[in-house]
């Protein structure tokens, strides 16, 4: 940890990008003081266990999963939502790890992704200029006066949904649902007569033989926990710096301060400014942390956060997320690889093929072409490769409902069907469809890395 002072307030002195402004400071004081009386969503232990995980990624032995909701909300909080994105996780995770032999790490953009960064902090429609909508911890999305104003009590909402889906999310991870003996059940029901349904059955087929093999040799869902039960993390942006500081707290064990609102925390491509609250924040707590990192992020700017959240230069503490979009990651990302690689830092890179790659419709939808996320995801891998460093990971916007959100696909979705099932609170998520047919991609990527790493080509920063 940084020598610099630092202690969970200390961002209240920075400079501070995309907050809201809450007309009752009493209000807002008010329920930060409850919500720092409330229960840890998560333990130190287990974040710290995140970063251990992250640290073999890091190494090259593991990929990261990241993936969920653009935004979580209240009217959309349901049990069936959550099961289902986490089995869409979990069937892109059996993809990778069956067919690329890899461990995969899986971590939720779920249990506490609420706020959101806007390009405006108000919008106006017909004469009317009222505030952004920034997420449902803090505004509603109607365009009214009463509903655009930020309501502190909205956050100690935020935390008891993410309380209850986090709890879910544990149930199905460790009880029984997650056991690799049901993964034919796990297929949702649009998926299992696409195209992605019937490659997925295949696997899941030969996973049942490899599973029976075991089986007869003594290993099964009895003696071989991990088959039975598997570890999800949770992760959101770290961007609505009252809730988090509120949940931040000294971890009994090391005596270090962790964010125990999720296990991961990220730092948003707009907020990233190293001189600025949101690194402030980040650079004491223990959680393991990501930076997103889009075309006007230079190597220097680079090194400067590296620097703020990863001085110590730990193995899994720090986590670039770079977003550049198809056409940019031959121009972009190179200078930024170098840079690391000459500094000798240590970071688990990943690709966010999303927000880099966000269009507007002719009908009106901000939207996001299948084949341009595809075409990210495969740049950047040949991109580390040519460099000798390691894709250790992707983030993704995602869902399990059969949303037709993104274009293209297997399913086709085309503008005009846009219309039909369009749900997303901010940015359009993949659909289990498109999330299964992208773990193939990946699966395919990560098989030729593993016969490169083979070859002995491939440089692994230490650190
Ligand atoms: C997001 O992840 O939803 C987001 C806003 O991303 P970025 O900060 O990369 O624009
Ligand atoms: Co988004």
């Amino acid at each position: 940890m940084s020598a610099k002072k630092w202690s969970p307030d200390s961002w209240r002195s920075k400079d501070i990008r995309q907050v809201p402004v809450y007309p009752d400071a009493a209000a807002l004081t008010a329920a930060e003081a409850r919500l720092r009386g409330y229960p840890p969503l998560v333990f130190a232990g287990e974040a710290r266990r995140l970063r251990e995980e992250l640290a073999e990624v890091a190494a090259g032995k593991a990929f990261l999963l990241q993936g969920g909701d653009c935004a979580e909300s209240f009217a959309e909080f349901h049990p069936d939502n959550i099961r289902d994105t986490f089995r869409v996780l979990l069937q892109m995770s059996v993809v990778m790890t069956f067919a690329a032999a890899c461990p995969v790490v899986k971590v939720g953009r779920m249990a506490g992704q609420f706020a959101k960064p806007r390009s405006a902090d108000t919008e106006t429609i017909g004469g009317v200029t009222l505030p952004s909508y920034r997420g449902d911890s803090i505004n509603r999305m109607e365009f009214t006066e009463e509903a655009r104003r930020a309501d502190p009590e909205r956050m100690v909402q935020a935390y008891n949904q993410s309380a209850a889906t986090l709890n879910l999310l544990r149930a199905f991870a460790q009880g029984g649902y997650a056991d690799l003996h049901q993964v034919h059940r796990w297929t949702l029901g649009f998926v299992e007569n696409s195209p992605q349904g019937e490659r997925y059955q295949d696997l899941a087929e030969r996973l049942d033989e490899a599973l029976a093999f075991m089986a007869a040799c003594g290993l099964t869902s009895e003696t071989a926990p991990q088959l039975r039960e598997t570890e999800f993390y949770t992760s959101h942006e770290s961007l609505l710096l009252g809730y988090e500081q509120a949940m931040t707290r000294v971890d009994s064990t090391s005596g270090d301060w962790y964010d125990t609102s999720a296990h991961m925390l990220w730092v948003g491509d707009r907020t990233r400014d190293p001189d600025d609250a949101h690194i402030e924040f980040l650079r004491g707590i223990g959680n393991p942390v990501g930076c997103k990192a889009g075309p006007t992020m230079d190597p220097d700017s680079l090194l400067r956060v590296i620097e703020a959240l990863n001085p110590e230069n730990e193995a899994g503490r720090l986590v670039v997320i770079t977003r550049m979009g198809h056409d940019q990651v031959e121009a972009k990302l190179p200078a930024l690889i170098r840079a690391v690689e000459r500094e000798g830092r240590s970071v688990v890179w990943s690709c966010d093929p999303m927000h880099g790659n966000t269009i507007k419709s002719s009908n009106g939808y901000k939207t996001r072409p299948f084949d341009n996320i595809l075409e990210e995801v495969k740049r950047c891998f040949a991109v580390h490769r040519a460099e000798g460093t390691y894709l250790g990971g992707v983030h993704v916007e995602l869902t399990g409902q059969n949303v037709t959100e993104c274009i293209g696909g297997a399913q086709a979705i085309t503008e005009a069907g846009l219309a039909d099932r369009y749900h997303t609170h901010c940015d359009p998520r993949l659909n289990a469809d498109q999330s299964i047919e992208l773990s193939f991609l990946l699966a395919q990527m990560l098989k030729e890395e593993r016969v490169q790493q083979n070859g002995g080509v491939r440089r692994i920063a230490t650190g």
